[in-house]
């Protein structure tokens, strides 16, 4: 029986999403790619790599490079809020730092800053911070995505406020 605490995609729907890919190409990544966006908690965790390893005949190392070489792969439970700050050097030189900040303020996750860590998920599963390398969108930054929302520009009253309604359960956006 399975005893984890977070729901998983079952082994059923794990085998539709495999026929679904059957002789596409690039079919691994798109197979861990729906099957993490099955997951409530956008993450493949061990027991589903080991399943898709068994039903695709891939070796278990060879699902693991993969999911620890593409960023958008989540080998832990994702908060229900997914924010990505952008610390690329034009990001960086406009203000991700500050933007940073405020989110530890906010989330309480100041260990986080300092940690080194690129990911950050707060105890409640409400939000997870995430910084990435560069959108590419340089000539827009500082740039924030919230939910898969780019905002360009970012300023510490405007991430305040979409924080603090997201906080309260409110729409994703202004
Ligand atoms: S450095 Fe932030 S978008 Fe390029």
């Amino acid at each position: 029986m399975n005893t984890s605490v977070m729901p998983a995609v079952s082994e059923q729907q794990i085998l539709e999403i495999i026929n679904r890919f059957q002789g596409k190409p690039g079919a691994l990544l798109g197979i861990l790619e729906t099957v993490q966006e099955s997951n409530p908690h956008k993450y493949l965790p061990e027991e589903t790599l080991q399943l898709i390893a068994k039903h695709t005949g891939t070796p278990l190392s060879r699902i693991y490079s993969l999911t620890t070489f593409y960023s958008f792969f989540n080998l832990q439970p994702q908060g229900e809020h997914i924010i990505l700050v952008c610390r690329g050097t034009a990001c960086h030189t406009r203000g991700s730092r500050v933007l940073l900040e405020d989110l530890s303020c906010l989330l309480d996750c100041s260990a986080f800053l300092e940690s080194g860590e690129n990911t950050f998920t707060t105890k409640d599963k409400k939000f997870t911070i995430k910084t990435v390398a560069c959108f590419g969108q340089c000539a827009l930054a500082p740039v924030v995505s919230i939910d898969g929302v780019i905002y360009s520009r970012m300023t510490s009253a405007r991430l305040k406020g979409i924080i603090e309604k997201l906080a309260k359960g409110g729409k994703k956006h202004e």
